[in-house]
């Protein structure tokens, strides 16, 4: 199996941060996984699934063997009564595959466009925007065990989803934890489309462009452009300006947590969950104690929307993963004197 050497990660990351990874291997299909785990000098390396990088902070070079996940193919795979179900290689670019769907008539993730990083990636953080979580719509996924080479299919519950989290962000077993972080390449995963589409509304955003439009009951292309313009209004493009999208998870907090915050500031973005809990807006709380457009050497708080960290150096002087992590943190410790909350990293630190 033929693997590069020392390979410049700084294009394979959408913050762009200069880490390097001693080997890196591309994985086109199964074949190639089993041919690393063939390979005498590649089968005892540390290894470390890439996929789009778009949710990850390189905080050093990588040691052992980088597998950048190349799988591609969409397809429709089966009809049931209400679903259509879509297939896709997990090497394939989200928003490309999001806008294919559309392209043949079968909505679903309209919500979710212009989300960057991979179809394989998708899982793995359980990806949301706008009231749709990838659960929502998550059918199965195939992957092989790095350890024994072996294929297995997962289920939705045997994924473990939560908001941001799933299975493969766990390492393995303490408790009887089933986690799979560096231990599962997901190769394919698929999607249960609705026959009965209904657009997911709710959204502040949304709302608000349905009554400057005069529209009730959106098509899944309008949504689909409407979300593609907000995102592009709100949110950093990584081509132009790299970062992981949005750095910490918005905290839940007690209802009377949620008291205790409104008392230290009135003005709090908050939403109540369905199961009692209150959700609070990291932004907001972020951009409360004065961050926006902060720096810490070439790591920055993007000025629009203070929930997103940016390579505020460009490709010239790329940010280090130190000075990202340096001001994650520095953001951590004044969001928590001030408000009493702790602030949770959203991307995967390496
Ligand atoms: N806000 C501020 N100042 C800021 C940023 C936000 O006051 O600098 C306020 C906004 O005015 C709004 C609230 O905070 O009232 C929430 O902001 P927004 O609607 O932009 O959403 P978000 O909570 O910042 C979440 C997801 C995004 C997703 C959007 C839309 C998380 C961590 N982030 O952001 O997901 O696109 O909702 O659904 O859940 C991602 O995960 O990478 C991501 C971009």
């Amino acid at each position: 199996m033929f693997a590069e050497r020392n390979v410049s990660l700084q294009a394979l990351n959408s913050f762009g941060i200069a880490a390097r990874a001693a080997r890196l291997a591309r994985v086109r299909h199964e074949a190639d996984v089993r041919a690393v785990l063939a390979d005498a000098d590649l089968a005892v390396q540390d290894k470390f699934v890439l996929g789009g990088g778009s949710n990850i902070v390189l905080t050093g070079d990588v040691k052992g063997l980088v597998l950048k996940v190349e799988v591609r193919g969409r397809r429709v795979v089966q009809q049931t009564e209400r679903h259509t179900i879509v297939e896709a290689g997990a090497g394939e670019n989200w928003h490309d595959f999001v806008t294919w769907t559309l392209d043949e008539g079968l909505p679903g993730l309209e919500n979710l466009a212009l989300i960057p990083g991979t179809v394989g990636a998708s899982p793995v953080q359980n990806i949301g925007a706008y009231g749709l979580e990838l659960q929502d719509r998550f059918h199965g996924l195939d992957a092989i065990d790095l350890h024994t080479g072996e294929l297995f299919t997962l289920d939705a519950a045997q994924c473990g989803f939560g908001y941001r989290d799933s299975v493969f962000k766990h390492a393995a077993a303490h408790d009887g934890d089933f986690g799979l972080a560096g231990r599962a390449l997901i190769l394919r995963v698929r999607f249960a489309l609705p026959k009965a589409w209904q657009p997911v509304l709710g959204y502040l955003d949304i709302e608000r462009r349905m009554q400057e439009e005069g529209v009730s009951r959106p098509s899944a292309r309008q949504m689909y452009d409407w979300i593609v313009a907000i995102r592009q209004a709100k949110l950093p493009d990584p081509a132009v300006i790299g970062n992981a999208g949005s750095f910490f998870k918005n905290p839940t907090v007690t209802p009377e947590q949620c008291q205790d915050i409104i008392g230290r500031d009135p003005h709090v973005v908050h939403y109540p969950m369905p199961d009692g809990s209150v959700k609070l807006a990291a932004g907001w709380l972020i951009d409360a104690c004065g961050w926006k457009g902060k720096r810490v050497g070439n790591a920055a708080v993007y000025d629009r929307q203070a929930l997103v960290l940016v390579n505020g150096g460009g490709a010239e002087h790329p940010a280090t993963g130190g000075e990202v992590m340096t001001l994650a943190r520095a953001i951590q410790t004044s969001v928590y004197e001030r408000f009493g909350i702790r602030l949770e990293p959203e991307p995967v630190v390496v």
